[in-house]
């Protein structure tokens, strides 16, 4: 695996590849790496002959009072575990070659999808999202590019962004990677203490309890989401945001959604942690 720090070398580096017509993914990361990022790569691997995997912690996702300073950094074993991953290239910008002009600078604004739930609750974090990705896509000029279901919203923000601004990639999104209790995997788990992860995985469970609920016919959102809500305050997290959405849009339910997410972000002590379940509902029978 071969690591480059600047968009030339990068360029220099898959213009061989572009020339020769092979299909380029793109993998962007903060780094840290753990196996749910690792089956991104897998993915990727699937999906293209070169793999391009990104770390960089964008400082224009994080908000003022967020972990920008205090995220974790592991780029050596991040290196190791990506090359027997069998990654092609791994490209660690410096926020100055992201950042030239600094962050007084030209923002991608995705509307619709990114003003509820963790766009509502941490304002400015999918404008750096666009913003970031815009960038790497125009850095790699990947064919596809792959992201985890477990950041749901971004997913569909980028979706989306693909489609408004014509970006000829494709979009592939991975089921979430979930540790043997469920607990979906995250960086951030890495912040919690012993007895705070052994209740974390009760947002899974809470998220479950609705699926079931719904699949069960149950059609009141608002039961079935205190319900919930009181499991996740049980378990001792103070709940951000549980929600049922539209699952391709993200707006909220009709009776006639048929494909719906359910989304939720608590936090365990001051670790702020997200999950979500889709659902499909066969409504001929509700
Ligand atoms: O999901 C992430 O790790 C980040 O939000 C991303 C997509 C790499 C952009 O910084």
């Amino acid at each position: 695996m071969k690591t480059l720090n600047t968009i030339k070398a990068m360029r220099e580096a898959l213009s061989p590849y572009r020339q020769a017509n092979k299909r380029i993914a793109l993998v962007p990361t903060m780094g840290n790496l753990h196996a749910g990022h690792l089956s991104l790569v897998e993915e990727a691997l699937k999906q293209a002959d070169i793999v391009v995997t990104t770390i960089f912690v964008n400082p224009m996702q994080f908000g003022v009072n967020e972990d920008l300073d205090s995220y974790p950094r592991t780029l050596d074993a991040d290196k190791q575990k990506l090359a027997s991953a069998g990654n092609h290239f791994l490209l660690t910008p410096s926020v100055t070659e992201v950042y030239p002009n600094g962050m007084n600078q030209t923002t991608v604004h995705v509307p619709g999808c990114t003003e509820c739930l963790c766009g509502e609750k941490r304002p400015g974090h999918f404008d750096g999202v666009s913003t970031v990705v815009t960038k790497l896509f125009n850095m790699i000029q990947p064919d596809v590019a792959v992201f985890g279901k477990k950041d749901y919203q971004q997913l569909t923000t980028i979706r989306k962004m693909v489609v408004d601004l014509c970006f000829p990639i494709e979009i592939i999104g991975v089921e979430t990677g979930r540790e043997a209790d469920d607990l979906a995997m995250s960086s951030r788990n890495g912040y919690l203490s012993g007895p705070e992860r052994t209740k974390a995985p009760a947002l899974y469970q809470a998220l479950n309890q609705v699926r079931s609920t719904l699949l069960a016919g149950e059609t009141s959102y608002s039961k079935m989401l205190n319900t919930a809500q009181q499991s996740l305050d049980e378990a001792g997290f103070i709940a951000d945001y549980l929600e049922i959405r539209d699952a391709d849009t993200l707006e909220t339910v009709s009776k006639n959604s048929a494909r719906l997410v359910i989304l939720g972000a608590a936090f365990m002590g001051k670790t702020r942690l997200i999950d979500n379940l889709t659902v499909e509902l066969n409504l001929s029978k509700v």
